[in-house]
């Protein structure tokens, strides 16, 4: 079974969720492609905001209107893909470049749902580390990083500055805090089980559905 065929099962399972008058996050990237198609194919009247100029602008050529993110206080969903997902929860994000939109949407949605391939689930989750980081002070910034590579890409919607970082992730908490305890880091690719209500896997013909904690 094709990949793109997983992404689209998990796609349409978590289109299912959008119901009229909902408040709704649309992540960026391959999968969450599929989920406009889905959105647009169910016509159900909701608010949604992207996270990215790039979904923005694919969801409006599906007929799908996309309000801006700045004055809503909470959304009732988000959904999203994901680069890799651990079995206890923790995702690695931001291989597209919108972690920083991606965390704030994730962050603000009473219920966050993942959308993945088989392919996205890993025994434990590996190098690197999508990282948005501010251009002040980017040198000094990357020097209390170390192991961090610049990506040659343009900076995100907000200005910043895109790279990879490349220590192991042996403890995704600690490298977690340790990463947010950088003044320079905006935002980093590492997204907890706190954040994360569900994870829809498109599994062959099948969609496989793991739920976990949810936002606090
Ligand atoms: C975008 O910045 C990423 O976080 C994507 O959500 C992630 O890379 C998954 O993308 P695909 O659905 O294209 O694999």
């Amino acid at each position: 079974m094709s990949v793109d065929h997983e992404k689209q099962r998990a796609a349409r399972a978590a289109a299912d969720l959008v119901e009229r008058g909902m408040r709704v996050g649309l992540g960026t990237g391959s999968t969450v492609a599929f989920l406009l198609v889905e959105l647009a194919r169910r016509r159900v009247s909701a608010t949604y905001v992207a996270t990215s100029p790039h979904t923005a602008r694919a969801a409006r050529e599906h007929g799908i209107e996309v309000d801006s993110f700045a004055s809503l206080d909470r959304l009732d969903l988000a959904i999203d893909g994901a680069d890799q997902v651990a079995p206890d929860g923790w995702l690695i994000k931001g291989a597209g470049g919108a972690l920083t939109r991606e965390k704030i949407v994730a962050a603000s949605a009473d219920r966050f749902v993942v959308i993945v391939d088989a392919s996205k689930m890993v025994a434990a989750l590996s190098a690197p580390v999508p990282l948005e980081l501010s251009r002040f002070g980017l040198v000094a910034t990357l020097r209390r990083l170390g192991a961090t590579e610049l990506r040659d890409a343009p900076p995100s919607p907000d200005g910043g500055v895109l790279a990879d970082h490349f220590a192991l992730v042996t403890d995704p908490a600690a490298l977690s805090a340790r990463l947010s305890d950088v003044p320079g880091v905006v935002a980093h690719g590492l997204f907890s089980p706190s954040l994360v209500d569900e994870v829809i896997v498109g599994r062959g013909d099948e969609c496989q559905r793991l739920r976990l904690g949810g936002t606090p």
